[in-house]
């Protein structure tokens, strides 16, 4: 009898995630969920303030950044991708001399968990979020094989890793961990991105580097190696 009651509890436990998934629809749940941190279009206010206050970083062109299975995993056992919060500078903790600040992990709070279902339909409405805007050249990743000098340019020549880490917390703080860009990430995205991030957001700290297209091929070809998938 008990062990028949626990079956029913699950099923219904099952089927009501299921529904609100299917009553709601995907926008709906980014609307009702996910608007009150993400701007899900285009902000008409494109100032500084706007970037300092936000709560979450915008998803309004999530359908030609992420990569949706990445996005339905992800959205179900979220991990952190900005270890200094999306807005470091208010995360710091300066020690007296400057030279070694430290996070406040205490201002960062878990994000939201979503079920199989309520993921599958938001990962689905976020897939249809920004092609209209032309911020991403289809086709723009051309090469295929990094070739040897790509994480050099990566962790020295380039600089990137002083705002990224490539793998496990080997990198700077004040940017996203790129340790799963190969699976998280669009590479015509990350062209596009690694090219004028100003153009995503006028005032991203990330700065224009002026890169040639060979080197932005070749760190775009290196990022996209990096997965999370095997034990590291
Ligand atoms: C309380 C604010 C808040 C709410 C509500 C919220 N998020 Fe987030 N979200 C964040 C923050 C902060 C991050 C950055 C986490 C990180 O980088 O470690 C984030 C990151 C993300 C990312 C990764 C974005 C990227 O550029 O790396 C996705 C996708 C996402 N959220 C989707 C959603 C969806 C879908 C919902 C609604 C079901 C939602 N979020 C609700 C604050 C929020
Ligand atoms: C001064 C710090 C800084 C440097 C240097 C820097 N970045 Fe970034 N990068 C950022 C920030 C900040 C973002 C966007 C953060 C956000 O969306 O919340 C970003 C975003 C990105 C993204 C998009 C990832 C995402 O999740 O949105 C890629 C790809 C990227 N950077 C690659 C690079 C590469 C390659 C280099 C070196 C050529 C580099 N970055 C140098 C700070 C930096």
């Amino acid at each position: 009898m008990r062990s028949l009651s626990v079956v029913f509890l699950a099923l219904l436990a099952g089927l009501g995630m299921a529904d609100t998934a299917m009553a709601a629809g995907g926008a709906d749940v980014l609307q009702q969920q996910c608007s009150s941190c993400h701007a899900l279009t285009k902000p008409a206010d494109a100032s500084l303030d706007r970037l300092w206050e936000r709560k979450g970083p915008d998803l309004y062109y999530a359908g030609v950044k992420f990569n949706r299975e990445w996005l339905e995993a992800w959205l179900q056992n979220p991990t952190t991708i900005r270890p200094g919060g999306v807005m470091y500078a208010k995360a710091i903790k300066a020690s007296a001399d400057k030279t070694a600040d430290t996070i406040d992990t205490g201002k960062l709070t878990p994000h939201v968990k979503l079920g199989k279902a309520d993921s599958a339909a938001a990962a689905d409405a976020l897939m249809k979020l920004g092609a209209d805007l032309n911020l991403v050249q289809k086709g723009a990743f051309k090469n295929g094989s990094p070739g040897p000098m790509a994480k050099m340019l990566f962790s020295k020549l380039r600089g990137c890793s002083s705002c990224h880490s490539a793998k496990g917390g080997d990198g700077g703080r004040s940017g996203p961990e790129l340790g799963d860009a190969g699976s998280r990430l669009q590479p015509d995205f990350m062209v596009a991105y690694i090219n004028n991030p100003q153009k995503f957001d006028p005032h991203i700290w990330m700065p224009t580097l002026g890169l040639t297209d060979a080197d932005v091929q070749k760190l775009t070809g290196y990022l996209l190696t990096l997965k999370h998938t095997e034990a590291q």
